[in-house]
């Protein structure tokens, strides 16, 4: 993985997959290492971020490298009119690595083409977010021991959804099961669906959650994003579509834990935080690791 940008999840192998989250669980272990001093890391986010941004910052700082970048694009020159390309062969120039968001799809590509670094594509538009495949994939192998033959619901938003595409690509190299809960209008693309038919993996398809509740290992709840809908009436429409309360877990296996990427709205009731099935916070924390792990990795120096 040495100097590879990692944009799609695609670029990465299972192997290399593996190897990232037992770097990642060798860091929850042992989480002060120097290994970054010397190094400089740049975190370009022209699109909102809480854990992406400040975790990969959190494991920057842990690992002694020193940070620089921007949080608003407006405090940049792109206010000014200066283009992507030259930000980023500009950037290139200061840092040993750039980790990007975007908020349109295929920026994080065309960035690692004109960048002498490697880049990180920490979600680009609705596209990929292959950091957070690589954390909901440390957080499902750590609570369920296994990474093979999961059955994995996944609930809202998954027409928009960039961690649920990246995800169900990822799960496509482990026999996974998917359950698909969605309304009509924002349903997996077909283009992600054909990875799970490619892989001869069965896919169910609803528009109502209740009655996977007991089949699953994993929910994986997703916010309805208001920020990706170019029609506020659709926005409307659907953005009270599920709503997760304890009692809807009442009838779940006992090992089954909700995911959700976060940020959330109104999709899990708070009195749910509480229950021993939520895992959505502790999976925030191991990002932490697997960022740390990732930019190791990628540095050559793991
Ligand atoms: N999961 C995630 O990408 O969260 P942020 O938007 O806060 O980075």
């Amino acid at each position: 993985m040495k100097n590879r940008s990692l944009i799609s999840i695609n670029d990465y192998s299972k192997e290399e997959y593996l190897h990232i989250l037992d770097i990642a669980e060798d860091f929850e272990k042992n989480p002060h290492q120097k290994i970054l001093e010397n190094h400089v890391i740049a975190t370009l986010f022209f699109e909102p971020s809480t854990r992406t941004r400040l975790s990969f910052e959190s494991a920057i700082s842990q690992l002694g490298g020193k940070i620089i970048g921007f949080t608003d694009a407006s405090s940049s020159s792109v206010s000014k009119g200066e283009t992507l390309m030259d930000t980023i062969k500009t950037v290139a120039n200061y840092s040993d690595l750039i980790v990007m968001r975007h908020p349109l799809d295929g920026s994080a590509r065309w960035a690692s083409e004109v960048s002498n670094v490697p880049i990180i594509n920490a979600g680009d538009g609705a596209n990929q977010h292959p950091t957070q495949c690589l954390l909901d994939m440390y957080s499902i192998r750590k609570t369920q021991g296994t990474l093979e033959n999961i059955h994995i619901a996944f609930v809202g938003d998954l027409k928009y959804g960039r961690t649920v595409h990246s995800l169900v690509i990822a799960l496509t190299q482990f026999n996974a099961t998917f359950h698909l809960v969605s309304p009509e209008e924002l349903k997996l693309p077909s283009v992600i669906k054909k990875y799970i038919k490619d892989a001869g993996l069965k896919y169910h398809q609803y528009t109502n959650m209740e009655a996977i509740m007991n089949k699953i290992d994993i929910l994986y709840m997703t916010r309805i994003q208001r920020e990706r809908f170019a029609d506020p009436m659709e926005y409307e429409r659907v953005k009270n579509s599920y709503i997760l309360k304890n009692k809807m877990l009442e009838n779940s296996k006992p090992t089954m834990r909700v995911l959700h990427p976060l940020p959330r709205v109104n999709e899990i009731e708070e009195t749910v935080d509480k229950n021993p099935k939520a895992y959505y916070f502790q999976q925030a924390r191991n990002g932490v690791y697997v960022r740390e792990a990732l930019l190791a990795s990628i540095l050559g120096l793991k």
